[in-house]
């Protein structure tokens, strides 16, 4: 027999919530509808160094890809793409923006980079979320020793 839910009087009544209901703040929300440096298409963009993080598997993936200001050893453009959710987006977002403004970030410290910092810098995330800022970073300093590992190798 086929049954249909809405019309039966004993099914399980499911409590609404508020759908629109932003949990984070405008920083973040910024920056995961808008973001800053994402790359749909990496055929035409010459980076120097990228990192892989994650899996598409589980749907937790990012990529960066940087540029370097090779007499200077800044980053001078980073690009990126994910997977991941909001946070992740959000995040990486503004990680993209912190290693590249004022001249770019030296590789050093770049590559000592904290996801705290991000986390700062974006106004916070639910402890919950603070994973997702991991991912951003931790691709960024693959994409770093991906360059350092090519220019060590090319001497
Ligand atoms: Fe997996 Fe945020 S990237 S929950």
């Amino acid at each position: 027999m086929k049954r249909n839910n809405h019309n039966n009087k004993n099914s399980t009544k499911v409590s609404r919530i508020n759908v629109c209901e932003w949990p984070y703040d405008d920083l973040v929300k910024k920056h995961f509808l808008h973001p800053k440096n994402f790359l749909v298409d990496e055929k035409k963009y010459k980076a120097d160094g990228m990192g892989i993080v994650g899996s598409p598997a589980c749907g937790d993936m990012m990529i960066v890809w940087i540029k370097i200001n090779k007499k200077l050893q800044k980053i001078k453009d980073c690009k990126w793409r994910t997977f991941g959710c909001a946070s992740a987006i959000a995040s990486t977002s503004i990680m993209s923006v912190m290693v590249t403004e004022k001249g770019g970030m030296e590789l050093h410290d770049s590559l000592h980079l904290k996801p705290e910092q991000i986390v700062d810098r974006l106004g916070g995330l639910p402890d919950r979320k603070f994973h997702c800022s991991v991912l951003g970073q931790e691709a960024l300093r693959n994409a770093i020793n991906d360059y350092l590992d090519h220019a060590k190798n090319s001497k």
